[in-house]
């Protein structure tokens, strides 16, 4: 069975995409790694493939063998479709394990889950890990992104090994631990739903070059790959630039115009906004995302609509320029990621996990799908502090709002008057305006709410009585 003469390190089960990929990078850093797959064939091709790592992978077909292969205290990953298969391989493990040992679930998981899955196993004298683990097939590869919950005694003892495979920013690990239980897989959720508004957002920027301003797919990812190389630099706008210059090989045809425009949104993006609004706050750039990809599911009702009303606007407005564009999705994009940054505070506060803001961009500096340039100032603007935890308001960014605020008005109201949606971005913008406006509009709301169900309401002079004329 093994090629080793010690027990392996570590074990992982689940080989699929991410799984085998992140047992070569574990294998390759030098850690002895025992695998185990439900089919075993998989196990086979898996080894089969392994070329020069072989000597440090443990090939087993049981979870016995599994357990066996490894030294002690345990550590197994589980690297298996989030949810149902999560608890079936818990449940055929922990009987074959001992008081100390550790299993890390390091797929997508709800952070519900895992707190769950922390508790019960805590109270068997085991450890639980939940590990968010970003940056796709290569990452998994050659260095993910890494966010950690749980016990922090238990992520000691594989500390070294998850810090050698993550990516790395100047030498500093993209990988850290976060606080107890969920807080790792709440770190990743919301990565995720930060990851929603910023594809959504780079859409919506396609959308409007390609419909009004008319541009071919592959001119405007020449424009997106030039973009890279300023302020927007990050993976998304780096890969859509290749994306939109890639031609389909079987009809010639640019690639995605080949490709159906409808998205599902089961899983992390949605998770964020329901967890957002469960905590009282509302990262609109997010919730528009998640909405997006719903409304995209709709294809056929769109294409009713669209015969119904055309898609003509009702007049023409004037096309802003192209730098524009550019600035437009600059602000968009760090609403969104003030967003996301103050959903992680609410979370934090509310479940008392003490998470550190600033690790968790700089974890997000390397390796992961949000990836980006900004993520440095950003990390150095938490550091010193965010009035009112907002990014927005933080003195290194002020000037980055104010100085694209004007075109982001003006791509909005482009896209608004040219009935072209945008949903991100116009959500960006009204949760801006929101919050640099001082009195708003909810006097009124409290004074409805007061009229039809003596809610009451604050004065604004401190005076006494907290209900209006309406029925004396
Ligand atoms: N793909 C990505 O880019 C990415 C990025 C970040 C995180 N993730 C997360 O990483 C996890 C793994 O994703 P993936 O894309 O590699 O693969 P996946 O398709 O989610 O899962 C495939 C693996 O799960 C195993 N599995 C399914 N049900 C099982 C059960 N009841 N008992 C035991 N094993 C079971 C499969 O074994 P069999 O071979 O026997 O079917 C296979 O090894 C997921 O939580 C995913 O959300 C994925």
């Amino acid at each position: 069975m093994s090629q080793l003469n010690t027990k392996a390190r570590i074990g992982l089960i689940g080989l699929g995409v991410m799984g085998a990929n992140l047992s070569l990078n574990i294998a390759e850093k030098g850690f002895p790694i025992a695998v185990f797959n439900r089919t075993g064939s998989v196990t086979d091709e898996f080894i089969a493939e392994s070329g020069d790592l072989r000597d440090a992978l443990v090939p087993t077909k049981t979870y016995e063998e599994l357990v066996a292969a490894l030294d002690s205290p345990r550590a197994v990953i589980i690297m298996v479709k989030a949810g149902g298969p999560v608890d079936a391989v818990i449940d055929a493990l922990v009987p074959l394990l001992e008081e100390g040992d550790m299993i890390i679930d390091a797929g997508n998981a709800d952070f519900h889950d895992t707190r769950r899955r922390e508790a019960a196993l805590r109270e068997q004298g085991l450890n639980f890990i939940g590990m968010g683990v970003s940056g796709g097939e290569e990452g998994a590869r050659h260095g993910p992104s890494i966010m950690v919950g749980g016990n922090p005694a238990s992520y000691e003892t594989i500390r070294d090994i998850i810090e050698a495979i993550s990516a790395k920013h100047e030498g500093d690990p993209c990988a850290a631990h976060f606080g107890p239980d969920g807080a790792g897989h709440f770190v990743k959720t919301v990565h995720n739903g930060i990851e929603y508004a910023d594809m959504q957002m780079i859409a919506e920027i396609y959308g409007l070059l390609r419909d009004g301003a008319h541009q071919a797919p592959d001119e405007i990812g020449a424009l997106f790959e030039r973009w890279n190389k300023g302020p927007l630099n990050s993976y998304l706008v780096e890969i859509s630039g290749k994306v939109l210059q890639a031609y389909d090989p079987a009809t010639g045809k640019p690639m995605v115009e080949v490709i159906v425009d409808k998205a599902g949104q089961k899983g992390t993006g949605r998770w964020t906004a329901i967890e957002a609004l469960t905590l009282g706050q509302s990262p609109s750039t997010i919730e528009a995302a998640v909405a997006a990809r719903s409304w995209s599911s709709e294809k056929e009702t769109r294409l009713v609509g669209a015969e119904i009303f055309g898609t003509e606007p009702e007049f023409r407005p004037t096309l802003p320029k192209e730098s524009d564009f550019e600035e437009a999705l600059l602000v968009a994009k760090l609403v969104a990621y003030d967003q996301g940054f103050k959903l992680l505070k609410a979370a934090s506060d509310h479940y008392d996990w003490g998470l550190d803001l600033a690790r968790a961009a700089e974890v997000w500096r390397e390796g992961c799908i949000i990836r980006s340039a900004l993520l440095d100032d950003m990390a150095a603007a938490i550091r010193s502090g965010l009035p009112q935890d907002q990014l927005i308001f933080s003195p290194d960014f002020i000037a980055h709002v104010k100085g694209g605020l004007s075109a982001l008005r003006r791509v909005v109201s482009y896209a608004t008057s040219a009935g072209l949606p945008v949903p991100a971005l116009s959500n960006a913008l009204a949760y801006f305006d929101t919050m640099r406006q001082g009195r708003g509009t909810t006097d009124l709301i409290q004074a409805q709410r007061d009229f039809f169900g003596a809610h009451g309401f604050e004065r604004t002079d401190g005076g006494e009585g907290k209900h209006g004329p309406w029925h004396a």
